[in-house]
């Protein structure tokens, strides 16, 4: 079991300010641990399964924050944008101020599933290539997906200035007009400069699948929920070769 932590610590290492700021907002009784007003932020608290009451608003303790967000279009992924607002403007202010990153990024245009979280050996596991983790993009096109484009998918395109070919780790035709394609990297506008190379052209791009975890068909548009350790299990799960 891990060991009990000052409940100021807690409160910072979830993202709720400066240990000052935090410890403030016990004195102001704005924080309950589990249900009970917090009378004093040097108490030490076990962390297991905590949820904690900060200002009116239940927050689960989480060690390290991993998120499965579904991302609408028209959002930048980085935190300094230059056309669109940010993906983290539609997250909780503490998962900034904690310093959640992207798991890898998608276009302002692309929409789906997108892993946010504060765990570098996470990002690293979930980015690399070298760990075969498939990702399933459903790609749109306005011109009709021929076997032909998809045996050059499957087969490998080589991209403009890049010395190594693309690979797609599976391709199934969902309709004429829509593609499921699997990929292993995460290569800058990956997806559409496939498309592109073989004669096509994407019109929507949206994510489905990391691994073996799929986005819930509850997770609305804009809405994020925290994974837990079963959903990591799944995230992970290579592609066999
Ligand atoms: N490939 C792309 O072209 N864009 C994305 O957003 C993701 C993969």
């Amino acid at each position: 079991m891990a060991k009990p932590i000052s409940l100021e610590k807690i409160l910072f290492s979830q993202g709720f300010g400066t240990r000052r700021y935090c410890s403030d907002l016990v004195y102001a009784d704005l924080i309950k641990v589990n249900g009970v007003l917090a009378l004093d932020p040097e108490e030490r608290i076990p962390t297991e399964g905590l949820v904690l009451n900060v200002e009116g608003k239940d927050w689960e303790y989480h060690e390290k924050a991993y998120i499965a967000f579904n991302k609408p279009a028209n959002y930048e992924c980085s935190h300094k944008t230059t056309h669109h607002p940010s993906v983290y403007s539609l997250l909780p202010a503490p998962f900034v101020e904690r310093g959640l990153q992207c798991v890898g990024r998608l276009d302002y245009d692309t929409t789906g599933l997108l892993l946010i979280s504060d765990d570098g050996q996470f990002i690293h596991k979930m980015t690399t290539p070298k760990k075969n983790i498939g990702k399933v993009y459903e790609i749109t096109t306005p011109d009709p997906i021929t076997q032909s484009q998809i045996d050059h998918l499957l087969k490998g395109v080589m991209l403009e200035d890049d010395p190594k070919p693309c690979f797609a780790a599976a391709c199934k035709l969902l309709s004429e007009n829509c593609l499921a394609m699997t990929i292993v990297e995460g290569r800058y506008h990956q997806v559409k400069r496939m498309m592109a190379a073989v004669g096509n052209h994407v019109a929507k791009l949206h994510r489905v699948e990391i691994g073996a975890y799929v986005m819930p068909l509850d997770l609305a548009e804009g809405e994020w929920r925290w994974l837990y350790p079963d959903d990591l299990k799944a995230l992970s799960k290579r592609i066999e070769v």
